[in-house]
């Protein structure tokens, strides 16, 4: 990574107008994508700071681990293209890859296999936490506390400084994932909780503690495993979006990984993130039939109208996102595998994308369905609840939050979060006792 001006004096020049003073700013260069303009001397400097709310054009650390090119819909972990992943990998050797960089060996992949199987089993204790919820708590509420809580048994990983810690707790978020939100569906449910089994691979073992039961054994729909395994593949990791900035943040002040990875649940829980999996089909059931799209579309346009078309828009794809279209592909492999022919859904939101990708307001926008447009369609298909949708998001992406944390905390340049503001309020005023208040 160069960080100078290519060498060439090609960097940024910024002309202060009020003094007559111009200030160098470096250019960063990375192995592809945009440059960065350098701007950490900036505010000792010039005094002032650079201000970017939503950070649009803000590059808030160096990463190797996903690249995104959002014009040209492509997606890279760690340089290998999404759809070769979704298609010929599985989320284990995906994961391996995010956390390591390299695809692994045959024995590595065995090795970190098991070594994920034998950290999916709780604390016994951590069974009680669920007792103290509702039983309608929404299942994401239950994800915040019982992530948060793991620091509180996990004492023997939870010292950043040590590489050691770091891994361990890594494989155990992993790993519990999966059993944390199944034992959130069944608390939900009113059903047993299902232990993780040894024998089952990562996404079958998801799906038994989801919908096993103690009373007759359960066979994993080896099409639906497939469909989960891959689901969780195209939701792994997706550079620094809100929820991964959220993790990079609160681990940025020390903060132990279990705090910080519940931090992360917290802000995908979002509708405007990876709430929008869950908002998609419930927008889906409420507009009901194809007939009613328009009326929806023209709500969507309607800027006095909070409305927004769930599944559609994002920050950064403005072509077309490329785990939409996997999704997609798979949306109809796995309902055509089930035989579920007449999704009333699945017809609704492909008349919808028709008509949105035709409409001015959307091409204009570049408005394109994203990775929740499509994924709660299959989830309802293979009989994952609408609320435990974002609960798959959480578990998908706890590899990629992990990932990014650790990178963060190996940095050597990294320094506790801390951004600044333009203050428009009061400025320095005398206090006012009550009895003068009028
Ligand atoms: C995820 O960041 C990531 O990488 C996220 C994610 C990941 O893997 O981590 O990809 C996962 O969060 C996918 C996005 C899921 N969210 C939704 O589907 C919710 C609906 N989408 C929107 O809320 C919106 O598109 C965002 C939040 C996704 C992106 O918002 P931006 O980049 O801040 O864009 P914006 O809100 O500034 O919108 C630009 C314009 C606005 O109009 P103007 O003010 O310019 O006139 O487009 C409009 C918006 O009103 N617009 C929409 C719209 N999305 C944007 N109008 C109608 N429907 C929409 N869905």
């Amino acid at each position: 990574m160069s960080n100078d001006n290519n060498g060439s004096g090609t960097g940024f020049t910024l002309n202060d107008n009020r003094s007559g003073k111009s200030y160098d700013l470096p250019v960063m260069q990375g192995s592809t994508g945009p440059d960065v303009i350098d701007v950490r001397t900036l505010y000792a400097e010039t005094d002032c700071f650079t201000y970017d709310p939503g950070f649009t054009s803000t590059g808030s650390c160096q990463s190797k681990i996903t690249y995104i090119d959002g014009d040209n819909g492509v997606l890279l972990y760690r340089g290998y293209p999404i759809d070769a992943l979704a298609e010929q990998s599985d989320h284990m050797e995906t994961s391996y890859l995010l956390l390591y960089g390299e695809l692994p060996t045959k024995e590595q992949k065995q090795k970190f296999e098991h070594d994920i199987t034998y950290h999916t089993m709780l604390h016994e204790q951590i069974n009680y936490f669920y007792r103290g919820f509702r039983r309608d708590a929404h299942p994401m509420a239950v994800m915040c506390g019982v992530v948060g809580a793991l620091s509180a048994f996990y004492h023997d990983s939870t010292d950043i400084t040590d590489p050691k810690h770091r891994i361990v707790a890594s494989y155990r978020l992993i790993a519990k994932m999966p059993t944390i939100a199944a034992m959130a569906y069944k608390f939900h449910v009113g059903q047993p909780f299902m232990y993780p089994r040894n024998d089952l691979r990562y996404a079958e073992n998801f799906l038994y503690m989801m919908f096993g039961t103690p009373c007759e054994t359960y066979r994993v729909d080896p099409i639906v495993a497939r469909a989960m395994d891959r689901i969780l593949i195209l939701h792994a990791d997706h550079e620094q979006n809100a929820s991964t900035s959220t993790v990079r943040l609160a681990g940025s002040s020390g903060a132990n990984p279990f705090a910080c990875i519940s931090a992360g649940i917290a802000s995908l829980w979002g509708p405007a993130h990876g709430g929008a999996n869950e908002a998609v089909l419930n927008m889906l059931e409420e507009i009901g039939t194809p007939e009613r799209i328009p009326e929806f579309i023209e709500k969507a346009k309607d800027k006095s109208d909070p409305f927004r078309l769930m599944g559609f828009g994002h920050r950064v794809y403005k072509n077309f996102d490329p785990r939409a279209q996997v999704m997609r592909r798979t949306c109809h492999e796995v309902l055509d595998s089930l035989g579920v022919r007449d999704e009333p859904l699945l017809e609704i939101a492909m008349e919808l994308e028709r008509i949105a990708l035709e409409d001015d307001y959307f091409i204009e926008k570049k408005l394109y369905p994203n990775v929740d447009f499509y994924s709660g369609i299959i989830f309802r298909a293979i009989g994952i609840p609408t609320s435990m949708f974002t609960v798959l998001f959480a578990v998908a992406r706890t590899v990629g939050w992990v990932a990014q944390w650790n990178e963060m905390i190996e940095d050597p340049s990294q320094k506790i979060g801390r951004p600044r503001q333009l203050y428009t309020g009061d400025t320095l005023r005398d206090f006012v006792p009550l009895h003068k208040r009028k």
